[in-house]
């Protein structure tokens, strides 16, 4: 059973100041008004004395989550329940989900396997609980610090980092070599060189695939465009300041930009999420493929990958010119609690949480859907280190991640910036344009904030 929660709604209720807007409430959040009806959960222990509940998540393709679900569910047989709702596999159309269950006075979710973009938002409106004392500072210290850090939202902890990602240049390692490359690309400019020669003398029709499609992974992509060639959207320092109509920046969708006009990438890039660059690679059709590390394990799944895993390398993101730094996208899933269910929902759910993330059970999922650990030690274990080389990767990778914006209003940012990357790859705005914009539209929404 729910129970609606009136008086957690962003502004108001905390305090939250004019000051840090990347980390108040405001306008797009002063819309979103909570119902007063509470919403009838379905039967948390039925008289069974098992304490049912629910998980949401997206589709996995590794089937390594329905796996850990169903242990899950053994080992905690007669006492605790998970139920796995799979949501929709683009982590916008998702959050609408969860977000419309909230505001309606809490949905059937009690345990969200979310993104890492989500909890200052979701923080921000109370509909996810602080988390800070069931995962203590203690336990917190195994952890890598950057997804933690994606969990704090002012003083709390809402979330427990599950896996974390960055964006990484995949290569076909044998047809690289068959052209004469020894080394995967540094500088964008030498990934169009090789991708021309490399396509011209083999199969591979497309040079490069990446997601320039209009949503959530549009955004990660040309924000790293924008990183390597050294611009941001908003000032690390002082987020109200939106540096985005600048030069380095406008180099960076440039380069973006480039890879369609060039021929580089195919023109259908601008409506390609993370599936469709995983099949154009798989299949053989692209020499280079921006993508996260759990495509890697596809690759060794039959019926998903027409290429070996031997086939393929795995690179930091390329540069703008000498000199620059690499960048990923930080991304990656930790779980939230929903605030408005029971405690005993919270309590089943949070043993599901522990479960999840225990050593065991992440280098399971690492070693089966290289999905990227968040507790440090599985850096060192052997079996992953050796078996799954995107994850070895993956560490200093990690390192050099730069995560989105940290902010109640990051969906509204977001929208807009996927918008304006999208348009500039299509060709329907030059770079200038699309910088230009994008820089008078995110002061819009910081100065209503
Ligand atoms: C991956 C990342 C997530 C990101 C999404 C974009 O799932 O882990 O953080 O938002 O891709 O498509």
């Amino acid at each position: 059973m729910r129970q609606a929660n009136l008086q957690r709604q962003v502004p108001g209720g905390r305090g939250l100041s004019r000051r840090s807007f990347l980390k108040v409430g405001g306008s797009a959040l002063a819309g979103a008004a909570l119902l007063g009806a509470a919403g009838c959960g379905g039967g948390s222990q039925g008289g069974s004395g098992v304490t049912e509940f629910t998980f949401s998540f997206g589709p996995d393709n590794s089937g390594s989550l329905e796996e850990i679900v169903r242990r899950f569910n053994e080992e905690f047989e007669g006492r605790y329940r998970a139920k796995y709702r799979v949501m929709a596999a683009d982590t916008g159309q998702y959050f609408n989900q969860v977000k419309t269950e909230f505001q309606a006075g809490g949905g059937e979710i009690d345990l969200i396997g979310g993104d890492v973009v989500w909890p200052a938002q979701f923080a921000a409106n109370g509909w996810i609980e602080d988390l800070s004392d069931r995962f203590t500072e203690k336990e917190r210290r195994a952890f890598l610090p950057a997804p933690v850090e994606s969990c704090t939202y002012e003083d709390g902890v809402y979330g427990v980092p599950w896996f974390t990602d960055a964006g990484m240049l995949y290569y076909r390692r044998d047809l690289l070599e068959e052209s004469g490359f020894s080394e995967p690309p540094e500088t964008w400019e030498e990934l169009e060189e090789q991708a021309t020669r490399v396509t011209r003398e083999s199969d591979a029709e497309d040079g490069f695939v990446f997601q320039a499609a209009e949503y959530e992974g549009g955004t990660v992509n040309g924000l790293e465009y924008i990183w390597t060639a050294g611009g941001d959207v908003v000032d690390r320092d002082d987020p109200e300041r939106v540096v985005v109509d600048d030069p380095r920046a406008v180099e960076g969708l440039s380069i973006e930009r480039g890879m369609v006009e060039s021929g580089v990438a195919p023109r259908a890039v601008s409506t390609y999420a993370e599936q469709e660059c995983q099949a154009a690679f798989l299949n053989g059709r692209a020499v280079f493929c921006r993508n996260w590390p759990y495509m890697y394990a596809l690759a060794s799944e039959e019926g998903q990958s027409n290429i070996e895993p031997g086939q393929i390398g795995v690179a930091p993101l390329p540069v703008a010119g000498g000199g620059r730094q690499s960048f990923s996208g930080l991304g990656g899933w930790n779980f939230y609690l929903n605030d408005a269910s029971s405690e005993e929902e919270k309590d089943a759910a949070y043993e599901f949480v522990r479960f999840a993330i225990a050593p065991e059970q992440q280098k399971f999922r690492a070693l089966n859907g290289s999905f990227l650990p968040t507790l440090e030690a599985l850096y060192d274990d052997e079996e992953i280190v050796e078996g799954v080389p995107v994850i070895a990767l993956g560490e200093s990778a990690i390192k050099n991640a730069r995560p989105r914006p940290l902010s109640p209003y990051y969906s509204d940012m977001s929208l807009v910036m996927a918008e304006q990357f999208n348009a500039c790859v299509k060709g329907e705005k030059s770079p200038e344009e699309a910088a230009n914009t994008l820089d008078r539209e995110l002061q819009e929404i910081v100065d209503q904030a």
